[in-house]
C-alpha cells in the first residue's frame, strides 16, 4: 500500500498534488512519501512481532537520501551499509553506529578502519582473505572487530540473474561447505570477535521457498559451529523480500508470511536476528515524475518521449524491470505506447506496447514503485544532470536533493595544461 492516489482527478502524494511539485521543481523529479515509508517500516516490524529484539538494518543502497534515512532512523531502523559513503550517510542521518551492519565483498582497509574507529554492530565478512585484512587493521588500531561470515548457501533465489546472489557461481559469501574452516581460521586471528552468521540470497524474491531453504541451512550451520565451540549469538538473514510492481502478476509473499516463516525456522536458534530489508521499505514509497515531451508516430505504436531517461531510472534497461506508468491527470481514455526517454540508444526504453492512460505532449506521468534502486542508480549519461528529489509529509513537501546544476557538472571536468586553461 502506498500514498500516491488519485484525488479530484489528479495523482497526489499524500495531500500534495504532484503537479504542484512539478511546477515548482521541474521534471524529472523523484517524489517520496513519508507516510508510506513509515507504514512499511511498521508493517515489517509488526510482522516480526514474535521475535525478540530484532535489529532491522535498512539496506541503504536502496535509497540513500539523507532525508529518507532520517525518516527511517526515527522509526528506530538501523542500517546495512556497503561502503564508507553509505556508513557516513547513515551516521549523518542519525542512525546510531551500534545499529550499523557493514556488508559487501570488497571492503578496503581504509573503510574497515573508519568503521572500527567510529563503531558498528557487525562486519559481515565474505571471505577468509577479508577476515585476514580486518584482523590486521583491528590489531593495528588496538580494537576488536565484531564479525559474522556471510555464507553462500548455494540456493537459487529465482530472481533476475543480475540480482540473485546465493548460488556458488556468484561472488558472494563463503561457500557453506567451507564455513566451518573459515570460522576456525577466524578464531585464530587477533582482533576479531566472531559473533554471528549471515546470509542474503538475492533481491525481489517472490517466493519464500528459497529463503526458507537458505535459512534452514543457516540453522544447521549454527548447530555445527556451536559444536565446534564457536559462540554464535547473532544471525543476519539479509533482505530480499519482493514487492508488487505489476498488478497483473500474483502478489509476492506478505511481510507477515515472511515473519511467520522466520519465526518458525529460527525458534530454537537463540540468537539476535538481524534483517536487511531495502526495497520492501522504500520501493512503493517513491515515484518518478516526468513530462511528456512529444508523441512520435511509430511502426507498431506511437513513441511517448519523456523528459526522463534511462540515466534517471536504470531498472527497465538493466533488468527489463516493469514499472507502472500512469498519467498524473488521467484523460479517461487509453492508448498503446512505447515509452522512451531522450537518450541516444534503444536501451532507453521504459515500456514497449504498453496499455496505459492516454497522454499528450506537456502531460505529466509517474513511474510508480520508484523509491528503491532508482534515484540512487542514476548517472549523468548524455550530460543529463542528476534528478531532483522531493520528500512529502502530509501537506508539506521539501526538496531533499537539489537538481544537479549542469554548469557545476561541466565545471568538475579539468583541462590538462597542454589543452589550455
Ligand atoms: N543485504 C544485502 C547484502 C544486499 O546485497 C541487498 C541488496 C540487500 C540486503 C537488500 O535487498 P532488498 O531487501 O532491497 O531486496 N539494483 C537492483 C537490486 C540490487 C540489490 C542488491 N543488494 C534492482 O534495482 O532491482
Amino acid at each position: 500500500m502506498d500514498h500516491f492516489n488519485l484525488r479530484d482527478g489528479a495523482v497526489h502524494c499524500e495531500d500534495v498534488p504532484l503537479a504542484e511539485i512539478a511546477a515548482a521543481v521541474g521534471t524529472p523529479v523523484y517524489v517520496y512519501s513519508t507516510a508510506t515509508m513509515q507504514r512499511h517500516a511498521r508493517v515489517f516490524r509488526d510482522a516480526l512481532g514474535g521475535i525478540d529484539d530484532p535489529l532491522i538494518a535498512y539496506a541503504v543502497k536502496a535509497n540513500p537520501n539523507k532525508a529518507v534515512l532520517a525518516t527511517l532512523a526515527r522509526e528506530g531502523l538501523g542500517a546495512d551499509v556497503v561502503s564508507i559513503g553509505e556508513y557516513k550517510r547513515a551516521i549523518a542521518a542519525g542512525i546510531p553506529a551500534g545499529r550499523i551492519v557493514f556488508s559487501g565483498v570488497g571492503k578496503t582497509a581504509a573503510e574497515m578502519a573508519h568503521a572500527l574507529e567510529h563503531g558498528l554492530y557487525q562486519f559481515n565478512l565474505e571471505s577468509v582473505e577479508e577476515a585476514e585484512m580486518l584482523s590486521a587493521v583491528a590489531s593495528r588500531l588496538g580494537l576488536e572487530a565484531p564479525v559474522a561470515f556471510r555464507v553462500n548457501p548455494d540456493v537459487e533465489a529465482g530472481s533476475h540473474p543480475k540480482i540473485s546472489t546465493g548460488s556458488v557461481h556468484n561472488k558472494f559469501g563463503v561457500p557453506i561447505g567451507e564455513a566451518l574452516a573459515a570460522y576456525g581460521r577466524a578464531r585464530e586471528l587477533p582482533g576479531l570477535k566472531v559473533q554471528g552468521v549471515a546470509v542474503h540470497i538475492g533481491s525481489q524474491l517472490t517466493d519464500l521457498g528459497p529463503l526458507r531453504a537458505a535459512f534452514t541451512k543457516l540453522g544447521e550451520l549454527i548447530g555445527d559451529l556451536r559444536k565446534a565451540g564457536h559462540d554464535i549469538s547473532v544471525a543476519d538473514l539479509g533482505g530480499g523480500l519482493g514487492i508488487p510492481y505489476d498488478p497483473a502478476l500474483p502478489p509476492p509473499p506478505s511481510p507477515l508470511d515472511y515473519g511467520r516463516m522466520v519465526a518458525e525456522i529460527t525458534a530454537d536458534w537463540h540468537v539476535r536476528l538481524v534483517f536487511e530489508p531495502g526495497r520492501m521499505i522504500v520501493g512503493n514509497a517513491g515515484v518518478l515524475l516526468s513530462e511528456v515531451i512529444r508523441v512520435k508516430p511509430g511502426a507498431a505504436a506511437p513513441f511517448v518521449v519523456l523528459d526522463a531517461a534511462m540515466n534517471d531510472l536504470m531498472r527497465p534497461s538493466l533488468y527489463d524491470a516493469w514499472h507502472a506508468i500512469d498519467p498524473v491527470t488521467p484523460r479517461g481514455s487509453e492508448m498503446t505506447a512505447n515509452v522512451v526517454g531522450p537518450v541516444c540508444e534503444t536501451g532507453d526504453t521504459f515500456a514497449t506496447g504498453r496499455r496505459m492512460g492516454q497522454v499528450q505532449p506537456g502531460d505529466l506521468i509517474v513511474f510508480r514503485t520508484a523509491g528503491a534502486y532508482a534515484a540512487t542508480m542514476a548517472s549523468t549519461y548524455n550530460s543529463r544532470p542528476l534528478t531532483a528529489e522531493v520528500l512529502v509529509s502530509g501537506n508539506n513537501w521539501s526538496v531533499v536533493r537539489e537538481r544537479q546544476d549542469i554548469e557545476a557538472l561541466i565545471a568538475a571536468d579539468r583541462l590538462p595544461p597542454w589543452l589550455g586553461p
